[in-house]
């Protein structure tokens, strides 16, 4: 029910109109009897600073971020969590303080964490865009082995493995390094509806049979990438655990209490 003591939190971004987190998040409200909603917020550039402001005023409890504002909304904040500082990017804003956290790199370390660990291990990361940094940052936080990033632009993956202080190389390689990878995240689009039969990133014949494989896509679930793992019966762990988990992690932030995860899990499988 909606009433007079309803909190408020929400999404704001451009586009937001097919985003999963209001049902995600509206799902796990009603589960837990929370009087909360969830709603979506199209806001433009031009906007950004009235909008959080706006928001803040209104004595919302909170807000997720996403394109095009993750990094531009940085300067309208007062405390920034220190991985997102890292990052250089927010996509939770806790609107009673005004701090920024950074929950999609957190949100994938858990749905690796789920099948194995992290210390010690060898990763290698596709891709040097914003999913890449948020997830390469809170990687070296879990001390793995090794790291290692392979882009088409290698200037781009040099610059960030600079940054954080790891490996870098041609996307080209990648046969070599899955020798002896441990885990491989791919955080590519290569393989999204409705381009479902791209060529993977690597294929079978380039996989050992003790290799965890993550791809952030969600849509399909099951990625050509996905597919090629599953061949040598590899472990696989699809984009919807990443993003199940860093709305789990946002859903803690905005309310104080753990998240149903079954629930939330759920409700993205009937809108996949
Ligand atoms: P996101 O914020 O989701 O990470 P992004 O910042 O646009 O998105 O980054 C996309 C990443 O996927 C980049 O590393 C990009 O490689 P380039 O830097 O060479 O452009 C990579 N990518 C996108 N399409 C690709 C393709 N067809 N083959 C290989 N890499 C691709």
């Amino acid at each position: 029910m909606i009433n007079g003591n309803t909190k408020v939190v929400g999404l704001i971004g451009n586009p937001v109109e097919h985003s999963f987190s209001p049902a995600m998040h509206n799902s796990a409200f009603d589960k837990l009897g929370l009087n909360y909603r969830y709603l979506a917020f199209k806001v433009e550039e031009k906007s950004l600073k009235r909008a959080i402001y706006g928001a803040e005023n209104l004595n919302m409890i909170g807000l997720n971020v996403t394109i095009p504002h993750k990094i531009n909304v940085i300067k309208y904040l007062d405390d920034l969590d220190p991985v997102a500082s890292k990052i250089g990017a927010v996509n939770t804003i806790d609107l009673r303080t005004l701090k920024g956290y950074n929950t999609d790199g957190v949100g994938a370390m858990r749905a690796l964490e789920e099948v194995t660990s992290l210390k010690g291990k060898n990763v290698v990361v596709a891709g040097a865009g914003g999913a890449s940094r948020a997830i390469c940052f809170n990687l070296v936080e879990k001390n793995v082995g090794s790291l290692t990033i392979l882009n088409r632009n290698v200037e781009k993956a040099s610059l960030l493995s600079g940054e954080i202080g790891v490996n870098y190389d041609s996307i080209n390689e990648i046969a070599s390094y899955l020798e002896d990878a441990d885990i491989l995240i791919d955080t590519t689009p290569i393989g999204m509806d409705p381009n479902i039969n791209d060529k993977p990133i690597a294929t079978s014949d380039m996989m050992h049979e003790d290799l965890v494989v993550n791809d952030i896509v969600y849509n399909p679930l099951e990625t050509v990438l996905l597919k090629e793992a599953s061949k040598v019966g590899d472990k696989t762990v699809s984009g919807l655990k990443m993003l199940l988990y860093q709305g789990v992690e946002s859903f803690k932030i905005f309310t104080g209490v753990e998240a149903p995860v079954d629930v939330m899990e759920n409700e993205l499988l009937k809108l996949i």
